[in-house]
């Protein structure tokens, strides 16, 4: 029998991360996104709630949790706000995930408690300035010198790769010519402070304003060979790998940004009056937030569903590909829906709804664009489209 009821201890952690999110994010997220801030106090309170490592097992200092209690913490974040939701997800699912599943013991000896305590933050470091969608085809190079990688390239749109917290990035590199004449790709632990490797934040960002964002220049960068990450050559499978789980973390924040906006939107509903009566009242409003509700519902069901998929230890790379690409378009709709509901007052930063706005654009373009969604569904649906 098919059960759709979440745990007790499910709907505990829900509670604690909403009531966190309400008491400590929400009164300074649309400060931190005004002023283009990550914090560094926020993000360490955030680990002090255990949201990072939850799926990490206990004896590298994680919480041993199921990855959908970690995908109900994102959506809960979500809830209130993209930028905090941004740093917990790139930091676990990005960040964590790749060494937490391919590291060697020693690796994760290393790096996972610092990481799971939140003393430092992990960064993903695959996409370059020429290498975006088509993320196998990145130039940054590293080669074998005297025991040692020597790293050149750079890399750019890194979540958590430029603040005080960023600790070390795993890093694709090309580190030789594989079968077929294709680059071998594999990736490299690259701890922060290494000399040749300077992070650079990047700012003037639409979204997630809130959230660290680098660009990366490797210079000569010199680190140990013990420092690959698996087996060489393995470098882009892990990263593919990784992204079927990160995209995830973009789905929940998809659940978790559209129904925060909804929420804005049916209390002003309720509060706006507009020819004499509430404009829920109107069937034009009531009927639009019949709509949003129904979508979030299909939306987190999908999401639960890979996730459930994930945590059994089933094949759920399509069902990801697809949770991702519905929750984002469904936030795109549903955030569309609650500005139009607020009316001139949704364009106003006073209303935290213009911020759910712009935050919701990078769903459908990070992580792997919509069209790489249609585009690896396709592809688990047998097709092989021309791109
Ligand atoms: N798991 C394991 N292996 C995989 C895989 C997966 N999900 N997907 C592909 N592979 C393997 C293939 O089996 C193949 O292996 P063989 O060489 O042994 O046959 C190899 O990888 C190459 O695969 P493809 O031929 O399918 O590769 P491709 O070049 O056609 O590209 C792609 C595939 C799906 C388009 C891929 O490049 C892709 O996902 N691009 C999008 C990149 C992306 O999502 N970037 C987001 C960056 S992170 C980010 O945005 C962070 C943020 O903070 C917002």
């Amino acid at each position: 029998m098919l059960d759709f009821e979440l745990s007790e201890e499910q709907n505990i952690l829900r509670n604690q991360i909403r009531e966190f999110a309400e008491n400590e994010i929400a009164p300074i997220a649309g400060h931190l996104d005004e002023t283009e801030t990550f914090s560094v106090e926020l993000t360490r309170k955030m680990a002090d709630m255990g949201l990072f490592g939850m799926f990490v097992g206990e004896d590298y200092g994680g919480s041993g949790a199921g990855y959908l209690e970690y995908i109900i913490a994102v959506e809960e974040i979500a809830r209130v706000d993209g930028s905090q939701a941004a740093t917990v997800a790139a930091g676990n699912s990005l960040g964590i995930g790749p060494i937490w599943n391919f590291g060697t013991e020693a690796q994760k000896r290393e790096w996972l408690p610092r990481l799971c305590r939140g003393e430092i933050l992990a960064s993903f470091g695959l996409t370059e300035p020429n290498a975006g969608s088509d993320a196998g085809h990145s130039t940054t190079s590293a080669r074998l010198e005297d025991g040692e990688w020597v790293i050149n390239g750079s890399k750019i749109f890194i979540t958590n790769s430029s603040s005080p917290m960023a600790g070390v990035c795993v890093v694709q590199a090309v580190t030789g010519v594989g079968e077929h004449k294709k680059a071998e790709l594999s990736c490299i632990l690259v701890p922060h402070g290494t000399p040749g490797f300077t992070p650079q934040t990047m700012h003037g960002k639409l979204m997630w304003r809130g959230s660290d964002t680098g660009q990366l220049f490797f210079d000569n960068c010199r680190v140990p060979e013990e420092n690959l990450l698996g087996a060489r050559g393995e470098g882009f499978k892990q990263m593919m790998q990784t992204l079927d789980a990160g995209r995830l973390s973009i789905a929940a924040m998809g659940v978790g940004g559209a129904q925060g906006a909804f929420e804005l939107a049916h209390r002003y509903a309720q509060e706006r009056s507009q020819f004499g009566r509430p404009i829920g009242n109107f069937q034009a409003i009531a009927y639009k937030l019949a709509d949003m509700a129904t979508e979030i519902e299909a939306a987190r069901m999908l999401l639960y569903k890979a996730a459930w998929l994930k945590d059994m230890h089933k094949p759920f790379g399509k069902v990801a590909a697809m949770a991702k690409l519905y929750a984002s378009e469904v936030m795109r709709r549903v955030v569309h829906s609650a500005v139009q509901i607020h009316g001139g007052y949704g364009l106003m930063k006073e209303y935290p709804v213009e911020r759910f706005y712009r935050d919701q654009r990078l769903l459908e373009i990070g992580e792997g664009t919509s069209e790489i969604q249609r585009l690896v569904i396709a592809r688990h649906l047998g097709f092989k489209p021309v791109f």
